[in-house]
């Protein structure tokens, strides 16, 4: 089994490299210290909805460098999609390997008893220009192999969806997540738990 350690060690373990739909190469790996800037600039390009959808700390180097910072120290896998020809991050996969009290709470109260021996959270953001295009599809197999080699036997969604974030909700559907239930947010917007079993 894998472990953040590892993967920290020798992020080839984790990396694929993948074809998008218009024939680019890509490849999916573990964020890496060297990647501040990079990551500053994808999160930097993320418009006021993409940001309404998949909220970070924060948008810019300092943000990224935290992002960075964190790697192999807490409980997060971060991995990027990065676009072969102009080496920039058009995407960030993120995993956690931990799990909150609302969250156990949530789902508990639907009768699924979540564990931190068997369960991770996920959360996805592409950027804008590769949103709506197959390639959140094409990358889950990836990330859920990554998850498979953690240890781990499902995944929840890091923070549940938005219940208007409709593309996200269809490229859950359609990769086998089922929906748990509804929940409001602190800021009384309406959310969905989905859950995803690998076995
Ligand atoms: C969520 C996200 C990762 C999904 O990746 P993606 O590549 O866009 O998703 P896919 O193209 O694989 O799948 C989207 C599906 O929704 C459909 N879709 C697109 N827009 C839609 C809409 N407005 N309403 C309903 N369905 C829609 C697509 O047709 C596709 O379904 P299909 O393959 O059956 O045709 C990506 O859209 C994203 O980063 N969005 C912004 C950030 C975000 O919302 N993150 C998730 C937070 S929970």
């Amino acid at each position: 089994m894998l472990t953040l350690t590892d993967i920290a060690g020798d992020p080839l373990v984790l990396t694929s490299r993948l074809r998008l739909r218009d024939g680019a190469k890509a490849v999916l790996r573990p964020l890496v210290h060297a990647d501040a800037e990079r990551l500053a600039g994808f999160l930097d390009g993320l418009s006021p909805e993409s940001r309404r959808l998949s909220t970070f700390d924060g948008y810019d180097l300092a943000a990224a460098r935290e992002l960075c910072d964190a790697i192999a120290r807490y409980d997060k896998l971060r991995l990027v999609l990065e676009d072969e020809s102009s080496e920039r991050i058009v995407g960030l996969f993120e995993l956690s390997l931990a799990l909150t009290a609302g969250d156990i709470a949530r789902y508990r109260a639907a009768g699924i008893r979540l564990t931190e021996r068997t369960d991770c959270r996920f959360g996805p953001t592409l950027a804008d220009a590769y949103q709506g295009g197959g390639v959140g599809s094409l990358v889950l197999p990836l990330v859920l192999e990554a998850v498979r080699r953690l240890g781990r036997a499902r995944v929840i969604l890091w923070g549940g969806v938005l219940a208007d974030n409709a593309r996200a909700l269809r490229c859950y559907e359609k990769n086998g997540f089922q929906l748990v239930g509804r929940f409001t947010g602190p800021d009384g917007t309406s959310s969905l738990d989905m859950i995803l079993s690998l076995t």
